[in-house]
Formats: C-alpha cells, structure tokens, sequence
C-alpha cells in the first residue's frame, strides 16, 4: 500500500471541501482532497443556489468569482407572498447588503478548475474508507481503482456531508446531536422557462409553500411543498404546474408560464446539528456538522463560513504552532451554526403548512406574514439574517 504525506486531508469535495483546499493553498499549506464521486457527478450535481455576501467576497477576493462576477445575478430583495399578494424585503435598503443567485455546482466547477489549474492533488472516483488515530498521527485509508492507499497528514478535515464516514469516526460518547425532522418536503424542478419574477418568491398558500427561484434568465428553479414520502412519479410535469400555479395565484393575475422540466427531485427537511464539531485532529465541516432546512438558503453558505473558521486556526498552527484557534473551531463555529438554525427553523414553520393544521394556525402564519412584512424592525430582522450575519473577523479567514 502506497502511502501519501500530506499536512491536511480533505475527505470530500463539496463546496466544503474544494474551498477550504483553495484557501490553504493560498496560504501555503498543502492538502489532497478525496472524493467518492466522480468530476463530472459533482459538477452537475443540483443543488441550492443562493449566495451570501460574504461567501461572495470570500471567492471574489481568493481568486475564484471571475465567472460568478459574470453569471451571478445579484439581487437586492425577496418577496414573500401571501394572501394573493407579494410583499417585497428590499434588504439593499434595509442592510446594505444583497445576495447573489450562483448554482453551487457552478461555485464547485470554479473551484475545481483552480486546483486543477494550480497542480495541487484532488482524487476523484477516490472514497475515504476509514479515518484512524486523529488523536495522534492521522491517517486516512482509501480505496481507488480497486486498491487500497493511505494518506498520512497532520490533520482530517471531514468535509463528507450528511452521509460520510467521519462524523460516524468520532466516539458517539463525544457527540451530541440535535435533530429536528419536518412532516414535509420539497418536490423542486429545474425548467427551461424564463423566471416569471426578476427576484426569488417566497409563497405561502393554505395548500402549503411555493418557492419560484432562478439558475439565469433562460433557468427557472422552482419547489412546492410535498408529503415526506412522496414518490416523484406521482408529480407528472402538469400536476406540478397547476400546483404551482394555485399557490402562486395573486389577485392581480400573476402569470406563470411553463417550459420543459429538465430535472426534478424530492428534498427531505431536516435541522441537524452535532456538537462539539470535532475530536483531536479531526475537524467536522458542512453538512458532516450540520444540516439546515433549505427556506433559509443558508446550507452553501454554512460551510464557507466554517471553513473560514478552520483555515484561520491552521495557518495560526503552521505559523506560531499555536494551537488556541484550532481548539475554538467548533465553539466559534457554532454561534453562526445556531443561528442559521434559528432563522431557519423559523423561516420554514413560517413559511409552511403543517399536517393537521386548524384555521387559527392559518390564522397565526397570515399575521406573521402581516407583520414581517409590514413592520421596519421585523423585514429588518429578516433581511440581516438572510443577507448573512457579520463574521466576527474581518478579511478571507
Ligand atoms: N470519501 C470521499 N468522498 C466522500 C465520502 C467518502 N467516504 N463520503 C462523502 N463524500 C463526498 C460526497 O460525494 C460529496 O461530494 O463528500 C462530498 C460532500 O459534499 P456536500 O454534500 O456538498 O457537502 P458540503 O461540502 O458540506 O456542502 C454543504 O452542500 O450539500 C449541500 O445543501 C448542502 O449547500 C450545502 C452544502
Ligand atoms: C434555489 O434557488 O435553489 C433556492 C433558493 C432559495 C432557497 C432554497 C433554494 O431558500
């Protein structure tokens, strides 16, 4: 068995990974990335789409936002819609800040071509089988072509999202998990249609949510609330539509016009958190740590935000082997963490339908509505947390 010397191994490459390998890099400490899945599985791979301002600057400023700069559609609000009627948060006026709509597999593919461009290791069709003495001399097995390598370094950095090998790795003993699993879930299609709305369309509609979003002027990316254990095949394309529709309605005709449906998926909702997002010289990051509930569109943006957190405490270890920031990573991690969950969990009982539920409930997500929409301190309070609340420090990391 060969076995590969690096400082950092990265097990996943994910927008958790590929970015934290990018950031090191450039501070001159070396990693090889591993992932299970092949190039082109990860860059077609859809997902979210929604970016932070910060998570902006970050790959503007380490090198990677030439086409994000390019593509990227800024937007300076959202609008929530209910009752028949759309309510704009212009959060451009609330905050000063904007977000910016950027498929992440677009943010992987940029990622990925920096690596590649710069010669630095990143193995595909390559999957971490086994993460071992993280207490002391960190190894990680893995399987390529069907034989088994090794790679020793000083660090693990677990970026194998919600189903990987590395939060499992730690001692349940030492984890503490906070799970919360929602009676629905999100039917979401890719259509080729021009968005029927320059800016993202939160609805809620008493036969549950709707989000209209975007991947370009050409792109629609669309969701409607759906049962949990729905079977994507019970959704032909005009079922969808005509929910869509019914849900969208405004009493002033808004016109939803259909295309072909290029895609189309069921995504669970969960809120997931694991504590203390680390164990010796193993470091959780992304949706290994934890998941969000997608109405905050905070998932991508998460996983940056930890990354910043990790390669501040390395280049402090690598420069000064001081190893203060490295043991606060999760602590400092997770201040953000919970209140992404917060504004999260909030947006999605706000936003949707519960089984079961009696008109007062009705009641009570109309005046919410009402009030988040009418009241300065609460669009306010919604735009801050949308928008990304501050980092605690300031520049890439
Ligand atoms: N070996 C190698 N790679 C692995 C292994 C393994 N044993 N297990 C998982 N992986 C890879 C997956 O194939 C995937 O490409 O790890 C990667 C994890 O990436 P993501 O799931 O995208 O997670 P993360 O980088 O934390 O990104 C968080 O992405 O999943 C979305 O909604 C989520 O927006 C959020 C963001
Ligand atoms: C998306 O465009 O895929 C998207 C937008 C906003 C969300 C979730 C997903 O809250």
């Amino acid at each position: 068995m060969v076995t590969l010397r690096t400082q950092v191994g990265i097990i996943g490459a994910g927008p958790a990974g590929l970015t934290l390998a990018h950031l090191l890099h450039l501070q001159g400490i070396e990693s090889v990335v591993l992932e299970r899945q092949s190039r082109e599985h990860v860059e077609t791979r859809v997902r979210a789409g929604v970016l932070e301002q910060g998570t902006v600057e970050i790959l503007i400023g380490s090198g990677v936002g030439e086409r994000l700069q390019r593509e990227g559609l800024q937007h300076r609000g959202v609008q929530l819609r209910f009752d028949g009627k759309s309510h704009r948060i212009d959060f451009q006026e609330l905050v000063g800040r904007s977000i910016t709509v950027y498929a992440q597999q677009e943010v992987v593919k940029d990622l990925i071509a920096a690596r590649i461009g710069y010669h630095e290791p990143i193995f595909f069709e390559a999957e971490a089988t086994q993460v071992a003495d993280f207490d002391a001399q960190p190894r990680v097995r893995y399987q390529q072509d069907g034989a088994s390598h090794e790679i020793a370094c000083d660090f693990i950095a677990g970026c194998d999202g919600f189903h990987g090998i590395c939060r499992p790795a730690i001692p349940a003993a030492a984890l503490k998990i906070h799970e919360r699993h929602y009676p629905f879930a999100w039917l979401g299609i890719l259509a080729r249609v021009a968005p029927a709305s320059e800016e993202l369309i939160y609805t809620y509609h008493e036969r549950g949510f709707a989000l209209l979003s975007m991947r370009s002027p050409e792109v629609s990316r669309l969701y409607v609330q759906c049962d949990p254990g729905e079977d994507v095949n019970h959704w032909p394309d005009d079922r969808i539509w005509e929910e869509l529709r019914t849900r969208m309605a405004t009493r002033d005709g808004f016109v939803l016009k259909d295309g072909p449906i290029l895609q189309k998926g069921i995504t669970p909702m969960r809120s997931f958190v694991a504590e203390p997002m680390q164990a010796g010289r193993l470091f959780l990051l992304g949706d290994a740590a934890h998941i969000v509930p997608p109405t905050g569109a905070k998932g991508l943006n998460l996983a940056v935000a930890d990354v910043r957190v990790l390669t501040r405490g390395l280049v402090e270890f690598y420069k000064s082997k001081k190893r203060d920031a490295l043991q606060q990573y999760g602590e400092r991690c997770l201040r953000r963490i919970w209140k992404a969950q917060r504004f999260s969990a909030w947006m999605t009982s706000m936003l949707h339908r519960f089984p079961n539920e009696d008109d007062f409930s009705h009641g009570i997500h109309l005046a919410e509505l009402d009030y988040v929409t009418s009241s300065r301190a609460a669009s306010t309070t919604l735009a801050e947390n949308y928008v990304g609340l501050p980092f605690d420090t300031p520049g890439l990391f």
